[in-house]
């Protein structure tokens, strides 16, 4: 089990950040290019059905628990009754997960964390506008993220190659920049330059070029105790994704989980304040550094009836979320501001919700930019992928961004052998991936991790369900084939 180490770090500058320009970058990108062919070697010669876990227990009953999978639509993994599971070496979100009563996929599974200093982050000095104003892949083939209103993208060539050249079209994210988009990973700071793991660090930076903080930037991490912000792990995330010519996106600023149990002890006359005050220190920290922040995550019931009982909406009513995206525009005016939610990925009551929210936060004038579509699939019961484009296309209609954002797609329900588990997850992922690539205004498509080893859906479902594109060895399974083939078009 990892425990954020908190590591500091000075060297957390992303000077260029958002130009493309880092000195260092076409070397580090040539670096990985170069590592990338010889991973590449090594990790598709492995045979994914050896290396996978195939002993593992079948998935458990509370996968049946969630409406969602019920609906046959898109799954939650928000079972009622969440699955510890001992065996697990994914990390728990260490936070003091003080859980609203009333949210139905309440989890006990966070353990407390040591607290630790802020040993101070970036420097605000490259703030530069992140939003609509990249022109400089202008005139290229591909789907043009940046002029288009995608938020401002480091690294889009639109010609078959990332902006320097250096990321190949076998790798998921060489793939992905060839139309202009990106392909992302939530990481851990534990797994980040490992000495005992390095494999992850090799295989982040060959296939992706997008990350978003598993956990480093919620409040369990960023403010454990009132009026004391840490932002050291999340600092250390950013400054990695510097060094490897690497996109992040913030998440994020206001959920109804991983919130210490002093906020959840708050009087109401003070909620207001605290969370403006969050997001005014948790954005202001890393404004110019990230491209986009996750602002409210998963404010809609799972029935899509109203709003989830957070403390959020205890409080201050719906009006929560409006007064957010202004909060988090006044912070960081150039961050793309996302809503992000699960099980609103194709046609149903829950999607219809986030989409009349959405709506009406647009037609008010409230700053939001884009809807997040998690992607947890149980792919037994996969999300109608027709459905999956008309909500697409429904939501871009509105001049919003999308983005596929925590991808994760099971695959133990799925009948048959290891290898027929294996290639049904390849075709999900790459016909998942294929809805976001047809899309301009799709920005990233990001897998909630990288790896089997160290997936969340361990702690939610238990072991075996295989769900990330690569397995407990790194070595990459048929979906990372998948993946590729898909952004590229074929
Ligand atoms: C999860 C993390 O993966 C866990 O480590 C943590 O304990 C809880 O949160 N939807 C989200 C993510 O928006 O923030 C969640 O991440 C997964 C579901």
């Amino acid at each position: 089990m990892f425990v954020d180490p908190v590591q500091e770090r000075s060297d957390t500058t992303l000077r260029d950040r958002n130009s493309g320009s880092e000195p260092s970058r076409g070397f580090n990108m040539r670096w990985a290019a170069a590592l990338a062919g010889l991973v590449l070697t090594a990790l598709t010669g492995c045979s994914s059905e050896e290396d996978a876990p195939g002993d593992a227990a079948p998935t458990d009953a509370n996968a049946e628990s969630s409406p969602a999978v019920d609906s046959g639509v898109v799954d939650s993994p928000r079972p009622e009754t969440g699955t510890k599971d001992g065996q697990s070496e994914a990390a728990p979100d260490p936070t003091v997960d003080a859980q609203s009563e009333a949210a139905p996929d309440a989890r006990g599974d966070d353990v407390g964390r040591p607290d630790a200093a802020d040993v101070g982050g970036p420097s605000a000095d490259a703030a530069a506008d992140t939003r609509d104003t990249d022109t400089s892949d202008a005139g290229s083939s591909g789907p043009d993220a940046a002029s288009d209103g995608n938020p401002r993208d480091a690294g889009d060539a639109g010609d078959g190659q990332s902006s320097d050249g250096a990321r190949p079209i076998d790798t998921m994210a060489g793939a992905a920049l060839t139309r202009g988009h990106h392909m992302g990973a939530a990481v851990q700071t534990a797994l980040l330059d490992s000495a005992t793991e390095p494999l992850f660090t090799t295989v982040l930076t060959t296939h992706y070029d997008l990350l978003v903080a598993e956990y480093q930037m919620k409040w369990g991490t960023t403010q454990a105790t009132r009026g004391v912000f840490n932002f050291a792990p999340g600092d250390q995330i950013v400054a990695f994704a510097s060094r490897h010519g690497m996109l992040v996106k913030g998440h994020t600023l206001v959920w109804h989980q991983s919130l210490p149990a002093w906020v959840t002890a708050l009087a109401a006359a003070e909620v207001g304040a605290v969370l403006d005050a969050q997001i005014a220190a948790v954005v202001g920290h890393w404004k110019g550094k990230l491209f986009a922040w996750d602002v409210v995550n998963e404010a809609i019931t799972d029935d899509g009836a109203g709003y989830r009982n957070s403390v959020w909406f205890q409080h201050l009513g719906a009006a929560f979320i409006e007064r957010s995206f202004r909060a988090a525009r006044a912070a960081d005016p150039a961050a793309h501001l996302i809503y992000n939610d699960y099980g609103a990925e194709a046609l149903n009551a829950k999607s219809n919700r986030v989409y009349s929210l959405v709506r009406d936060l647009k037609n008010a004038g409230v700053p939001i930019d884009g809807v997040g579509l998690q992607f947890h699939v149980n792919g037994a019961a996969p999300p109608p992928l027709a459905d999956v484009a008309t909500n697409l296309d429904r939501l871009i209609a509105l001049g919003l961004t999308v983005n596929f954002s925590e991808i994760d797609i099971r695959v133990a329900d799925v009948p048959g052998t290891q290898a027929e588990k294996l290639a049904r997850q390849r075709t999900l992922y790459h016909d998942v991936i294929a809805l976001c690539a047809a899309r301009p205004k799709c920005h990233s498509a990001s897998t909630w991790g990288i790896t089997d080893k160290h997936t969340w859906i361990d702690m939610q479902y238990g072991a075996g369900h295989m769900p990330l594109p690569f397995d407990v060895n790194y070595a990459a399974k048929p979906a990372v084939a998948g993946v590729i083939d898909a952004w590229l078009g074929k």
